[in-house]
C-alpha cells in the first residue's frame, strides 16, 4: 500500500519532541516526514519547513486518519496512559509501525492485552521504550549475548547490566508519567501488583517455568567488577522490557536465564557513602510517589510540561551501562555502553530518532505485534546507534 509519509513525528512540540524533530531534520537521509500535534500554530513556529498534520491525540478518527498516510508514527505525547492509547490502536488496525518514549508498564501491558494480536495480524510493530529506558538495556543485553555466544558458541545464563556513572536531568513530561504510573498503581490493586511482577511484561506473566527474578533490594557488592551495586529506579520497567524480549524471541537464553538491573557505585569508601545516599534517595521519591500530598508537593517543584534541561545541562550530560555475561566454568564476557550527552534527552533523541527510521527505512524482517526495540529492530538499530555516536563494545 502506497503511502503518503515514510514517518510522521507526533507531539513535535514538546520538550522532547523538539529535540526528536531537530533530530531527524539533521540527519543526512531523511525520509518522507511530516510533523504532528493538537497545534497548529505551535507546529508551523518549529520552522522545519515539513507538511503539518493537525489531530489531537484523544481524537480517534483524526488519529486513524494519520496512520493511514504514514508508514510509521513516532510520537513523543506523553504521559502515554493520557495521550498514547488511540495512536497505538490505529496503528495496530492499519499495519503503521510505530514507536515510542512510554517508561510506563502499566500502560504498556494494557497496549499489549489490547492490540497485540492485531498488530500480529496487520504487521505493525509496536515499539515502546525506544529511549534511555530501555533501549540501553534491552539492546545491550542482546548485544552481550551476541558476543558470549561468538566467544564460547552458547548462551550466557545470567546477565546484570550495572548503570553507573551518569550525569542528567527530567522533564515534565517525563516528571508527569512518573506520576500518573503511581497514580494509577493506587488507585488499582491490580496495576501495582503487575507492577511488582518481574515478569509483568511477559505474554505470560505468571509462566510457572520463569525463575524467580526479584527486584533488587539494599545495597550490594559486585566481586566481578569489585563495585556497589544499588537498587535502580528504572528497572522496574528495564527489566521488564528485556524479559519479554526473551520470551518474544522463543528463551534463545535458555529457560533459567536471569536478568538483573543495579546502579553501580566504585568499591571504595567513597562509592559507599554515594550508595548509601543514592539508596536512601531512591527510596524516599519511591515512599513520596506513593502518598498525595507528598506527590503534589514533588510535582510542584519539578519541570512543568514543556520545560527540561538546558542546551548546557543537555550537552555536559553522560551515562555509563556495565554489562556482565556470564555462564558456567567462570566464563564471562563484558559490554560497556556509552555516551556523551544527556541521556534521558539528548541521547534519547538520537535513539528514538534512529527507531523512527530505522523502522521506516531498514529492511526489517521482524514479525508485527507489541514488541520491544531488540525483537522488532536488533542489529539494525545497533548498527544506526553506533553510527550516531553510541558505544556498544566489548570491555576487556
Ligand atoms: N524513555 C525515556 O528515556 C524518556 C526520555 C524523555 C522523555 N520521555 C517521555 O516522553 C514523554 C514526553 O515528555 P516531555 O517532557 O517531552 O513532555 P512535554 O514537553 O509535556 O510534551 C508533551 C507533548 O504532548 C502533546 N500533547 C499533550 N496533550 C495532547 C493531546 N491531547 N493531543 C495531541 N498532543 C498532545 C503536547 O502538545 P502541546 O505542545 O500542544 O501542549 C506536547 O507536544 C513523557 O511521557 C516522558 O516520560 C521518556
Amino acid at each position: 500500500m502506497s503511502r503518503d509519509f515514510d514517518l510522521v513525528l507526533f507531539g513535535a512540540t514538546g520538550f522532547t519532541g523538539k529535540l526528536v524533530a531537530d533530530y531527524i531534520a539533521r540527519t543526512a537521509k531523511q525520509p518522507r516526514w511530516a510533523i504532528a500535534g493538537r497545534n497548529k500554530e505551535k507546529l508551523e513556529a518549529l520552522g522545519l519547513n515539513v507538511p503539518v498534520l493537525v489531530a489531537d491525540a484523544l481524537d480517534p478518527a483524526a488519529i486513524a486518519g494519520i496512520a493511514r498516510r504514514t508508514k510509521v508514527i513516532c510520537t513523543t505525547a506523553g504521559p502515554y496512559a493520557k495521550y498514547g492509547s488511540e495512536i497505538v490502536a490505529a496503528c495496530a488496525e492499519h499495519g503503521t509501525h510505530y514507536c515510542d518514549l512510554t517508561g510506563e508498564p502499566q500502560w504498556m501491558r494494557r497496549m499489549i492485552d489490547t492490540h497485540d494480536e492485531r498488530a500480529k495480524k496487520s504487521g505493525a510493530r509496536i515499539v515502546h521504550t525506544c529511549g534511555f529506558d530501555s533501549i540501553p538495556s534491552d539492546l545491550g543485553t542482546w548485544a552481550v549475548q551476541q558476543e558470549f555466544q561468538k566467544a564460547f558458541g552458547v548462551p550466557a545464563s545470567s546477565v546484570t547490566a550495572l548503570y553507573g556513572e551518569s550525569s542528567g536531568a527530567v522533564s515534565g513530561g517525563t516528571v508527569a508519567s512518573g506520576i500518573q504510573t503511581a497514580v494509577e498503581a493506587g488507585a488499582d490493586r491490580s496495576v501495582s501488583k503487575n507492577l511488582a511482577n518481574p515478569y509483568g511484561l511477559d505474554p505470560d506473566p505468571y509462566d510457572p517455568a520463569r525463575p524467580p527474578s526479584p527486584d533488587e533490594r539494599g545495597i550490594g557488592w559486585d566481586s566481578r567488577l569489585k563495585m556497589f551495586t544499588i537498587p535502580f529506579l528504572m528497572a522496574g520497567i528495564n527489566t521488564r522490557v528485556v524479559r519479554r524480549a526473551h520470551a518474544l524471541s522463543g528463551f534463545p537464553w535458555g529457560d533459567n536465564f536471569v536478568y538483573r538491573e543495579v546502579m553501580s557505585a566504585p568499591g571504595s569508601p567513597a562509592g559507599l557513602v554515594r550508595a548509601v545516599a543514592f539508596t536512601a534517595g531512591m527510596g524516599a521519591i519511591a515512599f513520596a510517589l506513593k502518598r498525595p500530598r507528598l506527590r503534589e508537593m514533588l510535582q510542584k517543584r519539578a519541570p512543568k510540561p514543556g520545560e527540561g534541561p538546558t542546551p548546557e545541562q543537555r550537552a555536559n550530560g553522560h551515562w555509563k551501562v556495565r554489562f556482565v555475561a556470564e555462564g558456567g566454568n567462570h566464563r564471562l564476557v563484558y559490554v560497556v555502553a556509552d555516551a556523551h550527552g544527556d541521556p534521558g534527552y539528548q541521547s534519547t533523541a538520537k535513539m528514538l530518532g534512529e527507531s523512527a527510521l530505522c523502522l521506516a527505512q531498514d529492511p526489517l524482517t521482524s514479525p508485527g505485534g507489541v514488541t520491544t526495540p531488540s525483537v522488532s529492530m536488533g542489529q539494525f538499530l545497533l548498527d544506526r546507534l553506533r553510527r550516531a555516536g553510541l558505544t556498544f563494545e566489548v570491555a576487556g
